[in-house]
């Protein structure tokens, strides 16, 4: 469904992202660990097209992007079709949780105003949020913060849903809600690209597992042989530092 072909992003002399490559499959789960400073964060947001690639190819479906310059009609046509939930949720202060998924169908997607309010209502059904819809997101706990960012990157229905490390901004006993959220829409046969340092929940969901370290895929497989039996030392120590021994699951 997705291939990315020999991506890279440079910030200045730093080289971010360094001729990755990857390919999802519609329905699979794929997910993205690795040291901080690796290059995750900026390997989704190229792939949303949110900045311009030193250099790439993205091919989603019969969509064909060169990733440096994606011109404006594919780049909308590939933003349109993916959904992106952010680490700090990104929710718009100012707007309600239901104003924050309509504003982005009405304005993202062309939507009438009547239809967003619809999907947004419905979505928000979804992850357990309808009481919550007119509520500024000042009022909600960071796990309800999170389930509206999710509502909001799924109410168009996107082929693909991104998540970037969409636990790591809550406390502990708030994550389970938001795995929770996660893991229905893994059952429901979503087609997801997420960074976690969650490896329980990676374990639980994912089909496979990039090990991103400094903007190259060290290591990549079936997620039980990456986290079980890591083939290079960077895989091994960062499993390390994030499962210490006799850490329990969720
Ligand atoms: N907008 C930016 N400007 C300059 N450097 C950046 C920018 N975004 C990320 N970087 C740098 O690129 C590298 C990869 O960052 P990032 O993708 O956020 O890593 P990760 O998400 O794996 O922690 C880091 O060295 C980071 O400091
Ligand atoms: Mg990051």
């Amino acid at each position: 469904m997705i291939r990315v072909t020999d991506l890279t992003k440079m910030y200045g002399s730093l080289r971010a992202l360094d001729g990755v490559s990857l390919a999802i499959e519609k329905g699979e789960i794929v997910t993205v660990i690795g040291p901080s400073g690796g290059g995750k964060t900026t390997l989704l947001r190229m792939i949303d097209l949110l900045e311009p690639a030193d250099h790439g190819r993205l091919q989603f479906d019969s969509l064909d992007v060169d990733m440096h310059r994606p011109g404006r009609t594919k780049k909308l046509a590939v933003r349109r079709r993916i959904g992106f939930v952010f680490q700090q949720f990104n929710l718009f202060s100012h707007r309600t949780v239901r104003q924050n998924i309509v504003d982005v169908l009405c304005f993202g997607h062309g939507w009438p105003k009547r239809d967003a309010e619809a999907a947004a209502d419905e979505a928000l059904l979804d992850v357990d949020l309808a009481d919550k819809r007119d509520a500024y997101p000042a009022e909600l706990s960071g796990g309800q913060a999170q389930r509206a960012a999710i509502a909001r990157a799924m109410a168009a229905r996107p082929d693909l849903l991104i998540l970037d490390e969409p636990t790591s901004a809550l406390d502990p006993e708030l994550t389970g809600e938001v795995a929770a959220v996660i893991r229905r829409l893994a059952s429901d046969g979503m087609t997801m690209l997420m960074v976690t340092h969650h490896v329980d929940l990676a374990a639980e969901l994912a089909d496979r597992v990039l090990v991103l370290a400094d903007g190259r895929i060290v290591e990549e497989g079936f997620v039980h042989d990456v986290l079980d039996n890591p083939q290079t030392d960077r895989t091994a120590a960062f499993l390390e530092r994030v499962r210490p021994p006799g850490r329990s699951g969720l």
